[in-house]
């Protein structure tokens, strides 16, 4: 006769969780990883505040109002009518001025200031934020085993994020009127990247490792290889939505789900299209982007299939959590371009900026679930 049991059952029974019965765990090395895990998590939504910031930036045009890059001294902003000038002045020289808002006086021109210094001033104070408590002896003697090399890395990585923000803004300072969108690509990929290598460090600590380790054996690997197929095909649709941004490719097509009159914008199905179009031209950008969104919709609900086959009951939680996510970023992506004027729908660009950050986040927690499933006690085996 058939019957369901749970495995570990009669462990799960008596322990709160699988894993106080299979080692027994260090409980200050417990609390330790715990505690850098939630300041992990808080970083994160630091960082989130950085997306939104970053965002405003960008939409309002502010990215090039700062055309000096010191460290030091742009902690302050210009305080009195001289300073003031001075700044506006070396903005009045760029190409954004002279071709783009030379009707701009210096009352429009503190408006735009105000966005990029404090985009800049918070990248200093989340820079400082990490590398501060290194020069603490108390706090590095808390740090979890393993765990500098992971924090050192974070710090490279933001000191590069603010140096790839330099060179980005740089682009836009001398022929063009904007930045690059491959430099704003770059940037906004390594937003991402920072963003995800937080998350997974403070979901790793909030488990023993001994018992991540463990839990690792129980990987379902063909669910793994499609949940990493999709997490590229996500991280490849948010560089083209950057280059959608930096190439303001909304300002061409602003219908949906038609491109002018027909499905595939004329660019597209245009006889002279070469290859570098395809990361070139703002109009065949955006078409990819739209489109590849209704791919990730449909590979979305094919890996729901085989998350509800799944043994593990979280994975399928997270996997909800992102399905939700990925629906609103579509729709939200659908409503710009209904909005039908560029300039109006500034904040739901923001919106979705911020969001493509969220759907990241969400499917690097169903990533990491998949990876390391929890909830042993939960599988039913079929015993006879
Ligand atoms: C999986 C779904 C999607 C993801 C992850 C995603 C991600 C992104 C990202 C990261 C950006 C750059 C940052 C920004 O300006 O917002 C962007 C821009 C953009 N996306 Fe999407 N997107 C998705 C779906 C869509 C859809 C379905 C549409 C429209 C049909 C769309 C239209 C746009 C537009 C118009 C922009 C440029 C906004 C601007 O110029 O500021 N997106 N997207």
């Amino acid at each position: 006769m058939s019957q369901n049991r749970l495995i570990f059952q009669d462990v799960a029974d008596t322990c709160e969780n699988a894993s106080q019965a299979v080692s027994p765990g260090n409980f200050h090395e417990d609390i330790t990883r715990r505690r850098f895990a939630y300041a992990c998590f808080i970083f994160s939504a630091l960082l989130l505040l950085m997306v939104v910031i970053g965002g405003i930036t960008r939409v309002t045009d502010s990215g090039l109002s700062i055309t000096q890059w010191e460290v030091i001294r742009g902690i302050i902003p210009p305080l009195n009518h001289s300073e003031w000038q001075e700044a506006f002045g070396r903005y009045q020289i760029i190409p954004e001025f002279t071709q783009q808002n030379s009707w701009m006086t210096l009352a429009d021109f503190k408006k735009i200031y105000i966005w990029e210094w404090l985009h800049r001033l918070y990248g200093r104070f989340l820079g400082l934020l990490v590398i501060m408590p290194l020069f603490i002896p108390r706090i590095r003697k808390l740090v979890p085993v393993g765990y500098m090399r992971h924090w050192v890395t974070i710090i490279i990585l933001i000191t590069c994020q603010g140096a790839i923000g330099w060179w980005m803004v740089s682009s836009g300072l001398a022929e063009r009127v904007d930045v690059s969108p491959y430099r704003l690509a770059v940037h906004l990929s390594l937003a991402f990247v920072i963003m995800s290598y937080v998350l997974v460090c403070g979901m790793r600590l909030m488990q023993p490792e001994w018992l991540i380790q463990h839990r690792a054996r129980n990987r379902n690997m063909s669910l793994v290889r499609l949940s990493i197929s999709l997490a590229m095909v996500l991280f490849m649709q948010n560089i083209l939505g950057a280059l959608v941004a930096g190439g303001e490719a909304a300002k061409i097509y602003l219908e949906w789900p038609m491109m002018g009159d027909t499905f595939f914008p004329y660019e597209a199905i245009s006889s002279y299209v070469g290859y570098m179009d395809i990361i070139s031209d703002p109009a065949i950008i955006q078409f990819i982007h739209r489109t590849l969104a209704y791919l990730i919709i449909v590979l979305s609900i094919m890996l729901w299939w085989k998350v509800r086959r799944s043994a593990y009951n979280t994975i399928a939680t997270y996997y909800k959590y992102f399905l939700l996510c990925v629906l609103a970023q579509v729709m939200i992506g659908i409503g710009i371009l209904e909005i039908g004027d560029y300039h109006r729908s500034i904040a739901l660009r923001v919106i979705h900026q911020t969001v493509s950050f969220v759907v990241f986040a969400s499917y690097v927690r169903f990533l990491f679930e998949v990876y390391y499933s929890q909830g042993i006690s939960e599988v039913r085996v079929t015993a006879t």
